[in-house]
């Protein structure tokens, strides 16, 4: 006895599940792939990880004696973030967040005037404690610890 056609024999329905489970399969992965990918950065931005100079850290030497005269200052890179280091007449080395409180900007020191100014809103600052004297910005730059071993200066970001 001829066999009859059936279109949904064992011949034909192989090839299409197949191609049926590879389309799921794709699909899946896709969708997973979507859903990695939007989840992942949220996580990330909820949840950072910690960074390997978070907290305070150790102390960073910034320069020497030589490279910080007497009323001369600078900013300077602390563990990625900067600082503005000054050596003032009555006080010595002293140093400070070198970002703006006002609006984020790096803090400059003022050799003339004696003082750490913001460039971008005229923000002034003091060198002996970093109080505002004079502009936008809401607080005072906060104050970072300085020794002085010898002739090196050493800044630890808090
Ligand atoms: S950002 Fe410094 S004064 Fe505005």
């Amino acid at each position: 006895m001829p066999e009859e056609f059936q279109p949904n024999s064992n011949s034909s329905k192989g090839p299409t599940m197949s191609r049926r489970r590879l389309i799921t399969s794709l699909l899946g992965f896709s969708i997973v792939a979507t859903l990695g990918g939007v989840v992942t950065p949220i996580i990330g931005y909820l949840w950072p990880p910690k960074r390997a100079f978070g907290g305070k850290s150790e102390p960073v030497q910034v320069g020497t004696a030589g490279e910080f005269p007497v009323g001369q200052g600078k900013v300077v890179p602390v563990n990625d973030k900067p600082v503005v280091v000054v050596n003032t007449e009555q006080e010595g080395v002293k140093a400070f967040s070198a970002i703006c409180t006002h609006l984020g900007c790096i803090v400059e020191w003022d050799e003339n005037r004696q003082i750490i100014l913001c460039p971008c809103h005229d923000g002034r600052f003091s060198p002996f404690n970093g109080a505002v004297i004079s502009g936008p910005p809401p607080a005072p730059l906060p104050e970072l610890p300085v020794s002085v071993e010898g002739d090196a200066i050493y800044v630890t970001q808090i």
